[in-house]
């Protein structure tokens, strides 16, 4: 073992630094392990905000964001997990707030809310359109105050489970080369999603489902893996993030003929409807032949220079450099585009895993407050109260317990696989099959999905996993081998791939982000209102379903 701590968190995201945080405040020797520098890490894309009902601009309270997430996930989110996550979200906010998170705010000088999709209040507080990238800033102060140790670039790669609970994880040394072997009395995931599935996505190159494949490998199920989330405002062509906000700020959604279409799909909420809503929409215009170039307008021109310029500049910034357009003038070509996973690594609301001694939190995660359908602002806010919830808990167990132990079978594993890559001579470039996946999955397993199409991409998974068997690393080095870990990411992508499908095709409903207008067109609460279960079983997923937790909402039609 090159190395022992009491809780070990894998990623470096909001959660994983929240959680890294909440543990070393408890009293734990904490260390993090991260394959970028902390403040790369994917959260800091997320623009628009954070919700809380903090009632600062039209009466809210946490049991109307409660409905209103309950109701948003089209009825599959726990609603034990939600009611604990919409009652701790402000005191959370206001933690930020405290280390310094410099949020907007309104004339009255209190945090200003700006309103979000399918929000019953305006509850999305927020810094500007950079409040991800605010609050890596924030949560890496708060380590480096408490020197915090952080494995960076080390690139997280088998999880050790000893004696039934996980004791640590193997890493590769991106800089200097080299497996090493990291024991933890506990561990906590924070490796966040996998949208790298998919070819048009808001994701960083990093979000390529490692947690959920490496806790998949360890025999743990993913909770509704079927349900990735499709983001209605992603730049063409490069699949940027322009942020719901300037839909909370009052811009809209545009057809090649001018007009206002949301109007038509859901007459009241209109361009705040929820994202499945929003992105159905414009796939369903686009597919009729009233996009432009594969793409929607969004406008906002109507909204003038100065709100653009104070409310939006980063989106602003992000249309004039990415797609040469100044939405000042001019509206931003935006389509749907895969943002964040639902589903994941079931935990209970404590970020604990079904392994001792492993914990889960942020995107990777499945705490189930999200279930079929997310509302935007709400990712940032579980990413930070379920990242300090794993984060006590994670300290807590650690420190009731002395040992930790990885055997020296651990990193032979891990070095034989490595041999297994590194030795082969001939085979398939690792990111011809990755292109691959991309594209098939964003035509089988995008927005809509039919039975034929999700047959079809099952076979093209097989297909590529033969392939992947294969798959040549031709850079034999040491020192940043992104050809070595490219192939391995391509491993994480294809299980995670495998139980999507399985799931999606057994699911024979229409609900939230999984849509069936062409054959089980409507949600079916009889059979589906339940949780898939996906585990890795000999070689191939499995597939098992779990009662969802109802505690006072019962379901309802949805009417947009
Ligand atoms: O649109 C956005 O600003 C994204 C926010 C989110 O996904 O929560």
């Amino acid at each position: 073992m090159d190395a022992k701590h009491d809780v070990l968190v894998i990623g470096a995201g909001c959660a994983g630094m929240r959680a890294a945080i909440e543990a070393h405040d408890a009293g734990a020797d904490v260390a993090v392990v991260s394959k970028l520098h902390p403040t790369r890490s994917h959260s800091g894309a997320a623009e628009g905000g954070i919700n809380a009902a903090l009632g600062n601009a039209a009466d809210d309270d946490p049991e109307i964001h409660a409905f209103d997430t309950v109701k948003g996930s089209d009825y599959l989110g726990d609603q034990d997990s939600i009611e604990i996550f919409t009652r701790e979200a402000p005191g959370d906010i206001y933690q930020l707030e405290h280390w310094g998170a410099v949020f907007s705010r309104g004339e009255d000088g209190r945090l200003a809310q700006r309103p979000f999709g399918a929000a019953g209040s305006p509850r999305t507080v927020y810094a500007a359109d950079i409040t991800g990238h605010v609050l890596i800033q924030v949560l890496y102060e708060q380590l480096v105050k408490r020197d915090i140790k952080v494995y960076e670039e080390y690139f997280a790669w088998m999880l050790v489970e000893h004696e039934g609970r996980c004791q640590g994880v193997i890493c590769w040394d991106l800089l200097h080369g080299g497996l090493k072997a990291l024991g933890g009395k506990t561990t906590v995931l924070a490796t966040g999603g996998v949208g790298r599935l998919y070819r048009a996505t808001t994701n960083a190159y990093a979000c390529t489902g490692d947690g959920m494949s490496m806790a998949l490998r360890a025999g743990l199920p993913l909770k509704d893996i079927e349900f990735m989330q499709f983001h209605p405002t992603t730049m063409y062509p490069s699949g940027i993030l322009i942020t719901e906000g300037c839909r909370g700020e009052g811009g809209v959604l545009r057809n090649s003929e001018g007009e206002r279409f949301m109007e038509r799909y859901a007459p009241t909420a209109k361009d705040l409807a929820s994202r499945d809503v929003v992105s159905r929409s414009e796939q369903t215009e686009i597919d009729e032949g009233r996009g432009v170039n594969g793409s929607v307008l969004l406008d906002l021109t109507h909204l003038g220079a100065e709100k653009i310029l104070t409310r939006l500049p980063g989106s602003r910034e992000l249309a004039m450099t990415y797609a040469g357009v100044d939405p000042i003038h001019e509206p931003i070509p935006v389509r749907p585009g895969a943002h964040y996973h639902m589903g994941g690594v079931e935990t209970d609301s404590d970020g604990l895993t079904e392994m001792t001694g492993l914990y889960a939190a942020g995107e990777v995660a499945c705490v189930s407050v999200h279930g079929a359908n997310r509302l935007g602002g709400n990712s940032l806010m579980e990413t930070i109260t379920f990242g300090r919830r794993a984060g006590r808990a994670a300290a807590e167990w650690a420190l009731s317990h002395t040992t930790v132990t990885v055997p020296e079978s651990a990193t032979r594993d891990a070095e034989r696989e490595l041999s297994r890559l590194l030795d082969r001579s001939d085979g398939e470039r690792p990111w011809k099959i990755r292109d691959e996946l991309g594209a098939s999955m964003l035509k089988n397993f995008g927005v809509f999905r039919r039975e034929e199409q999700m047959a079809e991409q099952i076979e093209v998974i097989e297909g590529l996993r033969e392939r992947y068997a294969t798959v040549v690393v031709e850079d034999k080095g040491e020192v940043f081998n992104s050809d070595l870990t490219q192939a391995i990411e391509l491993g994480y992508l294809l299980d995670v791939a495998a139980c999507m499908l399985q799931a999606g095709i057994a699911r024979k409903e229409s609900r939230g982000a999984h849509s069936r207008p062409h054959d089980y067109p409507t949600r079916d609460d009889e059979n589906f209102l339940k949780h898939s279960i996906s585990r890795w079983v000999d070689g191939g997923p499995e597939l098992t379903y779990k009662e969802v937790r109802m505690t006072k909402y019962q379901p309802e039609e949805r009417k947009y």
